[in-house]
């Protein structure tokens, strides 16, 4: 048996996504392009954006609401996993990201089915409520505003609303109550609010992936 080591888990997940995941030349592109662009290369792993378009798929959903575009990495997915009359709003605060974004989710040919919303996402959240509800949101942003984003995923969804939290793991350091980090004590925050805000249910997964170690939450809106 194979011990438990980075190595192990990134050869393991090589295999996965060799296995189950199709090659793409469109999503290639789409992970391509923000590394020429000197943008943060941390759009979600290709098993976790598969993960998102099976989720997509397996709750129906026609509205998803992403906040935190980059790329348009996990976008192309989402929207890959809803009916050619639905919709992806996601939010992106900033500019350049959403232009590099657009294109590529033009390249992917599915444009007229996403809405890329400029600006800070406490903002733009506001301005959603005449698309609401929302069947799914993804919440992959500043983690810093993870209980604003959560809140809001509340008041534009409506029970049964599907939830996911990228990142609430950050390589271990959400388990350190005592991490000074804005982002790991956003994330704690955050997985807090889903335990006592009456509006949630959830739970959470550790993932070991071409993103090294993290994890995700998911959550139901009651
Ligand atoms: C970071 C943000 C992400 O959304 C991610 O998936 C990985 C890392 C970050 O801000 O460091
Ligand atoms: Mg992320």
């Amino acid at each position: 048996m194979t011990e438990l080591s980075l190595a192990a888990a990134h050869e393991v997940d090589r295999y996965l996504v060799d296995t189950l995941v199709d090659a793409d030349d469109s999503l290639d592109a789409t992970v391509q392009a923000p590394r020429a662009a000197d943008m943060p290369a941390i759009e979600v792993a290709p098993t976790g954006g598969k993960l998102l378009w099976l989720l997509a798929r397996l709750s129906g959903a026609r509205r998803v609401l992403e906040i935190g575009t980059l790329g348009g990495y996990s976008t192309i997915w989402l929207a890959r996993g809803i009916p050619d009359d639905g919709r992806v709003v996601t939010i992106e605060a900033e500019p350049r990201h959403a232009e590099v974004a657009r294109r590529s989710i033009d390249r992917a040919g599915v444009g007229e089915r996403v809405d890329i919303c400029v600006g800070r996402g406490a903002d733009v959240l506001p301005t959603l409520e005449d698309q609401a509800p929302f069947d799914l949101v993804f919440i992959d942003a500043d983690k810093e505003s993870n209980t604003v984003y959560l809140d809001w995923a509340a008041r534009l969804g409506r029970p049964g609303t599907l939830i996911v939290v990228d990142n609430v793991v950050r390589a271990g350091r959400v388990a350190d109550a005592e991490d000074p980090s804005p982002q790991v004590r956003g994330v704690r925050a955050g997985l807090q609010m889903l335990r006592d805000d009456p509006r949630f249910t959830a739970t959470a997964l550790q993932t070991l992936d071409a993103k090294g170690w993290d994890g995700i939450a998911l959550a139901l809106v009651v």
